[in-house]
């Protein structure tokens, strides 16, 4: 594993100025860590499903619902005020650690899911029957089902990008498939399956060469650093809190004015509103003209104080400590008969999918479990993935920040007892 990515990060790296990483001291910040789970120590290791939450972003939830709880935007009273600057100010974070040009271009939904229905529904009413929409073979659900149903609605058609056996884009592949009727190319940054980190820039370059659309997944990529939207150049972005060691049910929708101005609201209700009438409606300016009802607001005040604390960490230093992590987990894999690893990318995150002969994914998910580490097993949400390797899923181990060697160590100790009692 590789982490000197091709794909910019934002220019406010807090490196120089961060207190060098500690993982000892990182994990004092995560209290969930500090239990046992049938009776050993937690290992924690599938935070590509959902990552654990510091403790400041606990506080910074506590806090708000503890002191300035109440609805935003409408109120004419100081509680009222209080919860619209943490909610507005939560967006200034985001559009900060996003490097967006502006707030306006920072839409709250509830996670990755939601960003992407939204855009697929935004930009319907310029799809055409024959129109043709680019995804990867290595997409979650999330970035294929949204525009299958936008292309059964439009008649438009989805074609997919290829791979290879190491789990990487195949970029002729893509070249092949972009042409005068492309008119959206949705990509996963990095695969939650595979932990490979896809060329986004090459990619966006090549679509927007050919007039399509670009909407970056980037659910398993914010949680190793902050990503610069004006430097890929892409047309949307999004992502989910929860996996960026904030809380669930919100999530990130970035996209340049000049698109969302054009595109429909996603739901109607308050707040998007400028003027109801039964003669007719008209909506709020950006970004409220998609926040439709009472929003997320506690989870936007935790999400931002996530945001600050993977700020002020040395992340130079969290990435080698997470590539560590990897190469560690990839030599003591390589001393296993019969292990395999799906995804064996030049440049990947530190999430390892495998499998192991004789053992199910999901036996070896319940034996893990038995000794307090927990995995994730299953076809992670990707199916055609899945399908593409000829196998039913993979366990999937995903390291943090949090994780130590000691960790990985008791990972594999523990996969080499459960390859001698039960093969
Ligand atoms: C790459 C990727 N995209 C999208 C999603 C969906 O995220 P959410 O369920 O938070 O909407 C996930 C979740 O695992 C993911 O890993």
């Amino acid at each position: 594993m590789q982490n000197t990515e091709n794909n910019p990060v934002t220019p406010q790296s807090t490196a120089a100025t961060a207190t060098p990483f500690d993982v000892n001291r990182i994990r004092q910040d995560f209290g969930i860590l500090q239990q046992s789970v049938n009776g050993k120590p937690l290992i924690y290791l599938d935070s590509a499903a959902s990552a654990q939450k510091p403790e400041c972003v606990i506080q910074a939830m506590t806090h708000y619902y503890h002191n300035d709880n109440a609805n935003v935007h409408r109120g004419a009273h100081t509680l009222g005020d209080r919860a619209t600057a943490g909610f507005e100010g939560a967006r200034k974070t985001v559009q900060q650690f996003l490097n967006a040009r502006e707030s306006a271009e920072i839409i709250w939904v509830r996670g990755t899911t939601e960003a992407i229905n939204l855009v697929a529904n935004g930009l319907a009413p310029e799809l055409e029957a024959g129109d043709e929409i680019i995804v990867s073979r290595m997409e979650h659900h999330a970035n294929i089902v949204p525009w299958q149903l936008v292309a059964e609605r439009t008649g438009s058609i989805v074609r997919v990008i290829d791979i290879n056996e190491a789990g990487e884009l195949d970029l002729e592949s893509y070249k092949n498939l972009l042409n005068a009727k492309t008119r959206v190319v949705a990509v996963t940054q990095v695969s939650n399956v595979l932990g490979t980190i896809n060329p986004v820039n090459e990619l966006i370059t090549l679509a927007k060469a050919a007039g399509a659309y670009t909407v970056i997944d980037g659910a398993q990529r914010v949680p190793h650093g902050s990503v610069d939207v004006q430097a890929l150049d892409c047309d949307f972005y999004a992502f989910s809190s929860h996996k960026l060691f904030g809380p669930t049910g919100i999530g990130v929708l970035y996209g340049k004015r000049e698109h969302l101005e054009r595109m429909p609201p996603y739901q109607g209700g308050g707040e998007m509103i400028e003027r109801v009438s039964f003669e007719k409606t008209t909506f709020n300016v950006l970004p409220y003209k998609f926040e439709a009802g009472t929003p997320a607001i506690c989870e936007a005040v935790g999400l931002a104080a996530a945001i600050d604390y993977m700020q002020a960490l040395d992340r130079t230093g969290m990435a080698a400590h997470e590539q560590k992590l990897y190469e560690l987990a990839q030599e003591r894999a390589e001393k296993i008969t019969g292990l395999r690893i799906i995804g064996t990318a030049e440049q990947k995150v530190p999430v390892m999918s495998f499998l192991i002969d004789g053992l199910h994914p999901s036996d070896i998910g319940t034996l893990l479990d038995q000794q307090g580490i927990g995995i994730r097993t299953g076809h992670h949400c990707a199916m055609p993935l899945m399908e593409w390797f000829n196998i039913p899923g993979t366990a999937r181990a995903s390291f943090a920040l949090y994780n130590t060697e000691d960790e990985v160590n008791r990972l594999f100790d523990a996969l080499e007892k459960i390859q001698r009692l039960f093969t």
